[in-house]
């Protein structure tokens, strides 16, 4: 659901947060596991950066391990 919003969000030019989910073994940004990529390229750690992003800051809102 958070990738159809981010979707429709971005078709429309209208800005949204999104309070992604991610398994996170560390919690403080040692282990990468929580990693999502960057809309620009690179990744950003969910524990540190998120868990709330903005819509046009990632690439996709569906994770691996996320449920979705
Ligand atoms: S949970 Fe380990 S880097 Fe985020």
């Amino acid at each position: 659901m958070l990738e159809a919003v981010r979707v429709m969000c971005a078709e429309r030019g209208v800005p949204c947060e999104l309070a992604m989910e991610a398994p996170m073994a560390c919690g403080f940004g040692a282990c990468m596991g929580c990693a999502i990529p960057r809309a620009e390229g690179g990744y950003m750690r969910l524990c540190l950066d998120g868990p709330v992003v903005r819509g046009e800051e990632i690439q996709t809102a569906l994770l691996p391990g996320s449920g979705h």
